[in-house]
């Protein structure tokens, strides 16, 4: 066993560095800008059972370390996202690699995106479903149901009765609930918990006097989040059992490492492809270089590790 190799729950993953969710399209996009054979995993783009056209524009602004962004979980729906993009998902990645995130408005829509998956997708085909209950860019869905243990609990009871795949919850951190949100994951089964860490922020163009964003806010992601994202994680391990993927600002391997010790068993790298698409991949590098500068045999060592100033 490789020693940066880490399990969730039922996923298993060759290194505990994975591409974002709208950071790292569908994985083929990437390729000739950096090496996917790298990553532990990459979640795709969130699919919703209908198309969405996302918010309106603009869409994304750079912002004092970091940037604000306002998508809207624009997507071409379930339909057109086998259609064009299941073949080029599974050429570019392997099947252990491959998080298909889903997200809805209702739990009717999260348990048909789901089944549309299993239709497409066998179980040793993909490693995980990634429910997307995190977006706080949407008016109803997303991040409405991120926010409730209730809610949250009804949507993964019931796709986790639809479909065979290991399921990571994906949950913002905005709300003051959200250790009790993620106890719900937990209580339902979930395999693996995501944090999305990302606050809501918002910038106005001083000469024309209005936000900069055609949404107004929307969340805050780079280097700027990180000390939140680590603290969150932190409260997060006290909280729960369940493995934790912690995200938010993570732009270099010391920031990766300073999540595991908070006790992440594994972090997403997001808008750092923006700035640099081999982010993840130098990410991973810096990782295990620290393992071997500090004789870390395996990840679980470090893994939780500062809790025990
Ligand atoms: C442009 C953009 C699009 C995003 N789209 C999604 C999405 O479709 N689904 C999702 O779960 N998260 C989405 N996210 C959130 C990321 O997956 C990740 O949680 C977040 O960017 C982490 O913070 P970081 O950018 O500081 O690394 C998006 C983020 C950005 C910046």
């Amino acid at each position: 066993m490789s020693k940066l190799e880490i399990t969730l729950g039922r996923i298993k993953l060759s290194n505990p560095v994975l591409g974002a969710s709208g950071c790292v399209g569908h994985g083929f996009e990437l390729e000739g800008y950096t090496d996917l054979s790298r990553y532990g995993a990459l979640s795709m783009k969130t699919v919703t059972l209908e198309p969405r056209a996302g918010n309106r524009p603009p869409r994304i602004c750079e912002v004092s370390d970091g940037m604000l962004s306002s998508i809207g979980l624009q997507n071409p729906g379930m339909a057109s996202y086998i259609q064009h993009y299941k073949d080029k998902i599974k050429t570019a990645c392997r099947p252990d690699q491959i998080i298909i995130s889903i997200g809805g408005n209702e739990v009717e829509d999260y348990v048909k995106s789901a089944a549309a998956i299993a239709e497409n997708f066998s179980p040793d085909e993909i490693a995980a479903l990634e429910v997307n209950a995190a977006c706080p860019n949407v008016a109803h869905g997303g991040g409405a149901v991120g926010s409730s243990p209730g809610k949250l609990q009804d949507v993964l009871s019931a796709v986790r009765k639809a479909v065979d795949f290991p399921i990571i919850a994906k949950i913002n951190t905005n709300e003051g609930n959200f250790c009790e949100v993620a106890k719900a994951a937990q209580h339902e089964g979930a395999d693996a918990l995501y944090i999305a860490n990302t606050p809501m922020g918002m910038a106005i163009d001083i000469r024309r006097r209005k936000p900069v964003l055609g949404n107004v806010k929307g969340p805050v992601s780079g280097p700027a989040v990180l000390p939140q994202g680590i603290a969150k994680t932190w409260e997060l391990y006290k909280a729960v059992s369940l493995p934790i993927i912690g995200s938010g600002g993570i732009y270099t391997w010391e920031a990766a490492v300073q999540y595991m010790l908070a006790g992440a068993s594994a972090v997403g790298i997001g808008s750092a492809h923006f700035v640099n698409p081999n982010a993840a991949v130098e990410i991973l590098d810096g990782v295990e270089k620290y393992m071997e500068e500090n004789h870390v045999l395996d990840l679980r060592e470090i893994i939780g590790a500062a809790h025990a100033f």
